[in-house]
């Protein structure tokens, strides 16, 4: 079914009130007139109703019943979590309902469609209006109040599509209001967050449905910053990267909760992993402290407490050198089938035995035969030559025929290739042992993201894979008996996926990519259980 009919199935399928059927009928036809490129600059991916209802229910139970809101929706959209604030709460108890939309295309509908209840939505830019100074609940000079709730899913438009004038713009006013200094790098979704702080009355509760990139990169400190020192972080549920929220919106998502107020000493946040926002899979409380010293946040989610008490230990990086195998510029043109070495006549002292793809390896352990050569049906040869050019041209006449084919083609001038000297040679990676593929989906027919492989051969890997070289000590126990070569690979093997998955990083739908200092950062209490058979120095 496309995206558009089982959106449209919401309509049918849940339990929906007439406005909210509508609504979601109109925010389909609205989508649908926009190209998507349109929608990718303003963020404009609405939030799933259901969700929207979880959220709101949530909120609910976060606070004091029968309390009087002031809602805030800074990204208003045609209204999910109007929608679901109205089903959620009384209009006696809804004392306000202010938002925000940038968009007429959507807003003028919005408006519409809620006219006949008591939300106030701005058809403007949410980062250029002034927030209200009044904080008290009645402020007898009639000045605007600041909210009690805010529930959000602001733009998450990448800082490609912001103008160097609009995030100078943006990066100034989020210092100014929030005292928050963030990135060029920032996507939008961050000022949102910032700015909204100014927004928020002391005590009121907030919601935000944001990407979870801000967990794990540079940029993102900032906001942890604030979210640990300014406000108190109460939890963060990670969706399951595989359970897309934004069916359109490629992007892993988060619902942060937190509460306007400074945290009480000893603070714990709760992290939830996949499922739902009431069911969560995985459940985790971190220390305000530990997650101080924490450089990425997501993998909290993830990880089981077993796990984390364990982060001291020996980690693979401690056993293997690990490193992405070689990146060659021109696959089609280094990398070569046995056909096409005896068509050009290519002389077999410049060519190595290369593994093919992951995608294109049968197996798991690579046999080899006598010459070294990896037993599988598809053989594939790396060219590489040291030799100077002048060398070549003598000794080589076919190799040289061949090169002159790369400089027709314009290989030589290619970025990498022109880096390296001569531009036929490749970088140093000898064949290793133990391989694991760089990136991979847990939705594919194995069911796991990563796969590592034994190799017995004397074949090297393209960059699509990570080499694990073992280290000194390690190769020493690894010289003689062959089995534990094997041991040592199912022990990788048995490495957990969500261990894995929690160093890397992930895209949305459910792409896993573990770079060598992530693998490295990998527990290896499986590898040392084998070992510790052995004599390890
Ligand atoms: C991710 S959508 C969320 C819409 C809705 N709240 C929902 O959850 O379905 C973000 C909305 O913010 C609007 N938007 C983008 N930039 C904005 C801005 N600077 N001020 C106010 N709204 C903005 C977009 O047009 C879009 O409707």
């Amino acid at each position: 079914m496309g995206t558009s009919n089982r959106r449209l199935g919401i309509v049918w399928d849940m339990n929906l009130t007439t406005t909210e059927s509508i609504r979601v009928l109109r925010q389909l036809q609205l989508d649908s007139a926009k190209t998507q490129t349109e929608r990718n600059k303003l963020g404009q991916f609405a939030t799933h109703p259901a969700l929207a209802t979880e959220m709101l229910k949530y909120a609910k139970t976060l606070l004091p019943s029968a309390s009087k809101i002031r809602f805030l929706d800074p990204a208003f959209g045609t209204g999910a979590f109007y929608s679901a604030l109205l089903e959620q709460f009384s209009l006696p108890q809804i004392v306000e309902a202010i938002a925000y939309e940038i968009d007429p295309h959507y807003g003028n509908e919005a408006i519409e469609l809620w006219r006949d209840t008591p939300l106030q939505l701005n058809i403007t830019d949410f980062t250029n209006a002034v927030p209200p100074n009044c904080d008290s609940r009645s402020d007898p000079f009639g000045n605007r109040t600041k909210a009690n709730l805010l529930i959000c899913n602001p733009p998450y438009t990448r800082h490609h599509h912001l103008s160097r004038v609009e995030k100078l713009r943006l990066q100034r006013i989020t210092e100014e209001i929030a005292g928050i200094k963030l990135s060029q790098l920032a996507s939008l979704y961050c000022y949102f967050l910032c700015l909204s702080d100014a927004w928020m009355a002391t005590d009121g509760l907030a919601g935000w449905l944001i990407p979870t990139g801000f967990m794990d990169v540079n940029y993102g400190q900032p906001i942890k910053d604030y979210l640990l020192n300014c406000v108190t972080l109460l939890r963060i549920h990670c969706f399951d990267p595989v359970d897309v929220q934004f069916e359109d919106a490629l992007v892993s998502s988060a619902v942060v909760w937190f509460k306007k107020a400074l945290p009480p000493v000893n603070h714990a946040v709760e992290f939830t992993y996949g499922r739902s926002l009431t069911q969560p899979k995985m459940s985790l409380m971190m220390s305000v402290e530990s997650l101080r010293g924490a450089a990425k946040w997501t993998k909290f989610g993830l990880m089981s407490e077993r796990v984390i008490s364990q982060e001291q230990s020996l980690k693979l990086k401690d056993l293997f050198t690990i490193k992405r195998g070689l990146a060659t510029g021109a696959n089609d043109f280094f990398v070569l089938k046995p056909e096409q070495i005896s068509e050009y006549q290519l002389p077999m002292e410049f060519l190595k035995p290369v593994l093919p793809s992951p995608r294109l390896l049968p197996v798991d352990e690579i046999k080899a035969d006598d010459l070294g050569n990896p037993i599988l049906d598809r053989q594939l040869f790396l060219l590489s030559c040291e030799l100077p050019p002048d060398e070549v041209k003598a000794k080589y006449p076919t190799l040289w025929e061949y090169l002159q084919m790369g400089v027709e083609q314009g290989i030589c001038d290619r970025y990498l290739c022109k880096h390296r000297s001569p531009w036929y040679s490749q970088e140093k990676r000898p064949p290793s042992p133990f391989l694991c593929t760089y990136m991979g989906r847990q939705n594919t027919g194995r069911g796991r993201p990563f796969r590592f492989i034994l190799n017995h051969s004397r074949a090297t890997a393209t960059n699509v894979y990570l080499m694990l070289y073992p280290k000194p000590a390690l190769a020493k126990v690894l010289l003689d008996p062959s089995e534990l070569l094997k041991e040592v690979w199912q022990a990788l093997d048995r490495i957990s996926d969500e261990a894995l998955m929690s160093e890397g990083r992930v895209y949305g739908g459910g792409l896993h990519k573990l770079e060598p200092r992530e693998l490295g950062n990998a527990l290896a209490g499986k590898i040392v259980e084998v070992l510790s058979k052995q004599s390890v120095d």
